[in-house]
């Protein structure tokens, strides 16, 4: 096991009605007045949006709002939202949607506590010292913003996917409606699903001799979340999966599953980060496009740990041979990938790079050859490369 910390400081109302509560959860935060974030409409659609505006009304919390957040959220509307606040005295953040808004959120609240441009942050020039508060009412269950250290934002000219992490921009609280998920279109709800699988395996493939416990609740989330991923594909309106999913997401993402370990190998994010911000894709879509090209890849390097996941998580018969064990789990977990008619190379995706592209997106991901990724094996530009290929 390895040195560790466990930091979820997010307070979650989770179950039916919970929006009712936003009001007073804002309320309590203390604050002067607050910006309403959202997306490009579903939560008008819903009807989401007036019964928060209300809550907040009926708190006699003030407000503004800013809609329009895309996925893969943008950096030009971080920075309308950074001036919006400025100009309207705002001291909180209300994020009501899902990843992309909450993302957006972090990045106006960093730009808003700190001094100077707020790219920098995700440019990796400097680190932030604040962030302004976040409260989220969450509408899909995907990325676990909700609860994370983390957020993704796209800068507009070239494309460029950009990850920034720090303690100071977790989420105050969550409100978690399972309902509220219901209205999520089926690419959407099954895209979410892979992503929250994906963070807990990114973290349980790994180089780190791990906790019994950690690999346990690993495990189950997982076998959870694909069980329910299949439900929700014929039965979308099956509250009871649509609660499991949401609270997995939460779970998956703030650390519980990688406690003890090393960290994780986070590979496959990276490799979706360029595809995010080159092609436009669906997070989780694009996660499940490149995984099994990546872990066959990287397989050699660990395979006791891959035969461990094929017969803990995807439940196939241990042959006594690791490689050839964990070589069935990767073509079990893409069968599965197809089950819930997410892809499994970049074509099903939708994309068809050319091999000018890919090495377009390999130099991206290496940050211009000066990075590599990974932990179960380190990849260099041309490790990158030669995975994107598979992918194809
Ligand atoms: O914009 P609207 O109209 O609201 O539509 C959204 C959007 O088109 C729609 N949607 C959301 N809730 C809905 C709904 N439609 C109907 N009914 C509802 N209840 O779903 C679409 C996707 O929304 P988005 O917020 O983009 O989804 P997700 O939560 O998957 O977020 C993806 C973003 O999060 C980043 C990803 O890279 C991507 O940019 N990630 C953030 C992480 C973090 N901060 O910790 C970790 C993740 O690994 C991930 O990288
Ligand atoms: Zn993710």
């Amino acid at each position: 096991m390895e040195l560790s910390n466990y930091y979820a400081p997010t307070k979650i109302v989770f179950g039916k009605e919970a929006e009712k509560q936003t009001g007073e959860l804002v309320r309590t935060c203390g604050c002067r007045k607050v910006l309403v974030h959202y997306g490009g409409g579903s939560v008008k659609k819903s009807g989401l949006l007036d019964r928060i505006f209300a809550a907040l009304g009926d708190a006699g919390v003030a407000y503004v709002s800013l809609g329009g957040v895309v996925p893969n959220p943008r950096l030009s509307l971080v920075y309308e939202g950074i001036e919006l606040c400025r100009r309207e005295g705002v001291d909180f953040i209300l994020a009501v949607g899902g990843g992309s808004v909450i993302d957006s959120a972090k990045a106006i609240g960093y730009g808003l506590a700190n001094e100077g441009d707020v790219w920098d942050y995700y440019d990796r020039k400097r680190t932030a010292e604040a962030c302004l508060p976040i409260g989220v009412v969450l509408t899909i269950a995907a990325a676990g913003s909700e609860m994370s250290d983390s957020s993704v934002i796209t800068k507009d000219e070239g494309g460029i996917k950009r990850g920034y992490s720090s303690n100071y921009c977790r989420p105050k609280f969550a409100v978690m409606n399972p309902e509220l998920t219901m209205t999520l279109p089926w690419y959407q709800t099954e895209s979410g699903c892979v992503d929250i699988m994906m963070h807990t395996m990114e973290r349980y493939l790994n180089q780190s001799e791990n906790m019994e416990l950690t690999d346990g609740f690993s495990e189950h989330l997982i076998r959870t979340v694909m069980k329910h991923a299949k439900i929700l594909l014929e039965h979308p309106e099956d509250y009871a999966s649509r609660a499991e999913v949401m609270w997995a997401g939460s779970l998956s993402h703030n650390g519980l599953t990688g406690f003890g370990t090393d960290g994780g190998d986070w590979a496959t994010h990276q490799l979706e980060h360029e595809l995010g911000g080159m092609y436009d894709v669906a997070h989780g879509a694009g996660l499940a496009a490149v995984w099994g090209s990546w872990a066959r890849y990287v397989l050699d390097a660990r395979p006791k740990r891959f035969a461990q996941f094929a017969v803990q998580v995807m439940e196939v018969e241990d042959t006594g041979d690791d490689r050839k064990t964990a070589e069935k789990g990767i073509e079990a977990m893409e069968a599965f990938y197809r089950s819930i008619q997410m892809p499994t190379s970049m074509k099903e995706l939708g994309i068809e790079p050319t091999e000018e592209e890919i090495r377009e997106l390999a130099r991206k991901c290496s940050f211009d050859r000066t990075r590599t990724i990974g932990r179960v094996k380190k990849l260099d530009v041309e490790d990158i490369y030669r995975i994107y290929m598979q992918a194809r």
